[in-house]
């Protein structure tokens, strides 16, 4: 068996190589030849993984030094941020999130794999699960957004995609669910920000998508750079022990973020390497990234007594134990088949998850599809930017692969098109390209503007504080709608952008995130028509900043709003402010609704509900509830629905949020067609960690919405649990 081989090794390890293990080291780009400290590294066997390696040749000669020359021949494992594509790019998470198709999401990562393995990559930083429910964070974008249901089965998508039916196989890459935990949480939404998370909150909302995760099996987690309730990921116990370990049995591998372990200093949790070492080694992570104090003190550590040997051989044995399942013992090199890079069937699903992510957010006057006959204004810094539409984390997407909007618009000859960018950037401040812009879409039917945010205005340590299309977008489209000119924006980012100033300008808005390598087609196929809408948001869009953190699953207070009661601050009479009007939780300038629900996203149909009931419920047996709903597509084209089944616990022996996504169903349905669809779910599906730790269901009464989004009451049902 894998642990008798893995007993066996141990013996013949001695303490320096098994400190080598936990290390995984990089190399600059900068400098081209690999140095020889490292190569003597791995021939001591004093390094166990690398990451970022991307010269076939060096990766090959480290794995040939590790197998032939290190003392016990053990693979070492490459391991690259291979996030939404490698080479063929896919949406960014959030966009992926859109699409609520887990079955797209597996097959990009799938796709992925098979790409990034062609270059000895076996270990991949995704997905991320960190909980996002702050615009202004710049990794929302590479996460699933805000609901822990909805980051779960995505997360559970990703895996199974990175890692295939079995993990030995050339073509698997391990998966690391990212980051453990709380990330997401960062106060402010300023990146690396401390958050401060209740512990029910943390075990119901945060820790879910992990616990998923690990159920999943997947091969290896990251810990975060952020404390949690003051104490950091990294040198987390309770989380890296208590919960992943003997909670959930987790026997994979963690490896810390980039530096995270040393940062314990500056967080002012350790201080010094060897106080960070500590806390990290005892709280069991197991493998230290880029930084060194591992190696530099850990032998001491153990001589000392601080850490002890024994601790030690499990990090190796997760370590060791992950190496084996890959099959790098048995097959440590790799096939560089570059063939398979930018494949056609490759290109096709990256389309068809740019097309599926797309969320339509608002179509006056059915602008969209737009009209075959009508001439196009083709405008804005992100029609023709091939970079910035691949979006965050794509270090080897290439963007002479990639298919700008103008590129499909040029190439479809359909709409006569004129095109001027008006800005040159997203964040352009000159209005040199105005006049040229304005005649333009004087001499055209239709303005079809794209905007948004560049690549590098989200990500890592890309947090923003306002959220408005960046430089002068806002001026161009300004000057555009007074062509009188219908306008259409097409939105590329990574993240909602508050429109409150443009959204009366405008007459449709379609949300393409930042959509990948194929996303000019995709976006082509949806304006013209061929292909209706079908995203949804996996986040609430607010209308302004000052909403945030903004999202639908929240608690109801002990003053709840609702609309009817809601006062809006222009309706006040001058003077009267301090009186007691409405009393309830709401801002008297912008209310308490967000722009666009979750869940929210139209189609150039209609869908009707209807026979919305419970069908049976057999939970005094501990059998399930069966939910039932007739969906009718009532509109003139073929369109896909995204039905969503949230719950409430009405009364609980700790406040529940007032809306929880429990199940969705896409159903795809021809005009005038209706499909039955079922929701089947047990007591645990509506359970929750409650006040003596334990995740329990509470008798009592429950609501069910089948909905179209999270605001969405049509359709309540109600049931009993004795
Ligand atoms: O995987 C990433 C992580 O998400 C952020 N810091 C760097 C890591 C490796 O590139």
């Amino acid at each position: 068996t894998i642990e008798s081989k893995i007993d066996s090794i141990l013996l013949k390890m001695t303490l320096e190589e098994k400190i080598g293990q936990t290390a995984q080291r990089g190399k600059s780009s900068r400098v081209k030849e690999l140095p020889v400290e490292l190569k003597d590294a791995v021939k001591r066997g004093e390094i166990g993984s690398f990451l970022n390696i991307m010269n076939k040749d060096d990766a090959k000669e480290l794995q040939r030094i590790a197998m032939e020359e290190s003392p016990n021949k053990i693979p070492l494992i490459f391991a690259r941020d291979v996030i939404h594509g490698f080479k063929t790019i896919f949406p960014i998470p959030l966009g992926q999130a859109a699409s609520f198709d887990p079955n797209l999401v597996q097959k990009g990562a799938r796709i992925s794999a098979i790409e990034a393995s062609t270059y000895g990559i076996r270990w991949t930083f995704a997905p991320m699960l960190d909980i996002s429910r702050d615009p202004r964070w710049g990794r929302i974008a590479e996460s699933a957004g805000e609901d822990p249901y909805l980051t779960s089965i995505m997360g559970e998508a990703y895996i199974k995609g990175f890692q295939g039916d079995d993990l030995s196989s050339s073509t698997s890459l391990a998966a690391c669910a990212k980051h453990f935990v709380g990330y997401g949480a960062a106060e402010g939404g300023r990146d690396y920000n401390t958050a401060n998370i209740n512990e029910f909150s943390l075990h119901n909302s945060y820790l879910k998508p992990f616990k998923k995760a690990v159920k999943t099996n997947v091969a290896t987690l990251m810990t975060g750079f952020n404390e949690v309730n003051g104490i950091p990921a990294s040198g987390n116990e309770y989380l890296l022990k208590e919960v992943l370990r003997d909670q959930w049995n987790f026997d994979g591998f963690v490896v810390s973020d980039w530096n995270s372990i040393i940062e314990m200093i500056p967080h002012g949790f350790a201080e010094d390497e060897a106080g960070a070492a500590e806390k990290a080694a005892n709280a069991m992570l197991d493998m230290e990234m880029t930084s060194t104090s591992y190696q530099d003190n850990m032998k001491d550590l153990i001589e000392v007594g601080k850490f002890s040997e024994d601790k030690l051989d499990e990090m190796v044995r997760n370590i060791l134990r992950i190496k084996f399942r890959l099959g790098l013992f048995d097959n440590p090199y790799f096939k560089p088949e570059s063939d398979v890079l930018y494949a056609k069937d490759h290109l096709d699903a990256a389309k068809e998850a740019a097309e599926k992510s797309m969320v339509l957010l608002k179509n006056e006057n059915q602008i969209l599809p737009l009209d075959t006959k009508k001439s196009l204004a083709i405008i804005g810094p992100l029609a023709d930017a091939p970079h910035d539409q691949l979006g965050t984390w794509t270090f080897d997407g290439e963007k002479t692969h990639t298919v700008t909007p103008l590129t499909s618009f040029k190439e479809n000859h359909k709409n006569p098109i004129l095109y001027s960018e008006g800005l040159s950037y997203s964040r352009d401040k000159s209005n040199k390209g105005f006049n040229d812009a304005v005649k333009i879409a004087q001499n055209s039917d239709v303005i079809v503007f794209f905007g948004g945010e560049e690549a590098i205005l989200s990500g890592e340590a890309h947090s923003r504080a306002n959220l408005n299309l960046p430089g002068e977008q806002e001026q161009l489209i300004y000057e555009l709608h007074k062509t009188g000119k219908p306008i259409v924006l097409v939105l590329m980012a990574g993240r909602p952008i508050t429109l409150g100033n443009i959204i009366d300008k405008v007459d449709a808005i379609l949300f393409a995130w930042h959509p990948g390598t194929m996303g000019g087609p995709a976006i082509l196929d949806i304006l013209t028509g061929k292909t209706s809408p079908s995203g949804r948001l996996p986040i609430t869009w607010p209308k302004e900043v000052g909403q945030i953190p903004i999202h639908y699953n929240h608690k109801n207070t002990g003053r709840p709003t609702i609309p009817e009661e809601f006062v809006q601050m222009d309706s006040i009479p001058i003077g009267a402010w301090q009186s007691s009007l409405g009393n309830t939780s709401h801002y008297l300038d912008v209310g308490y609704l967000p722009q666009y629900p979750f869940g929210y996203g139209l189609t150039y149909s209609n869908f009707k509900y209807s026979d919305v009931k419970i069908l049976s419920n057999e939970t005094k047996e501990n059998g399930p509830i069966i939910v039932n709903a007739k969906i009718t597509n009532t509109g003139n084209v073929k369109a896909t629905e995204v039905v969503q089944l949230y719950f409430r616990d009405m009364v609980g022996s700790i406040t529940r949020p007032v809306k929880e996504l429990m199940r969705f169903k896409k159903v795809e349905l021809e005009p005038g067609t209706s499909k039955i669809i079922d929701f089947v779910f047990t007591k645990d599906d509506i359970s929750f960690y409650g006040l003596d730790k334990k995740w329990i269901t509470e008798p009592g009464k429950f609501k069910l919405w089948v909905a179209q989004h999270a605001l969405d009451n049509t359709h309540e049902l109600e049931f009993i649990i004795e």
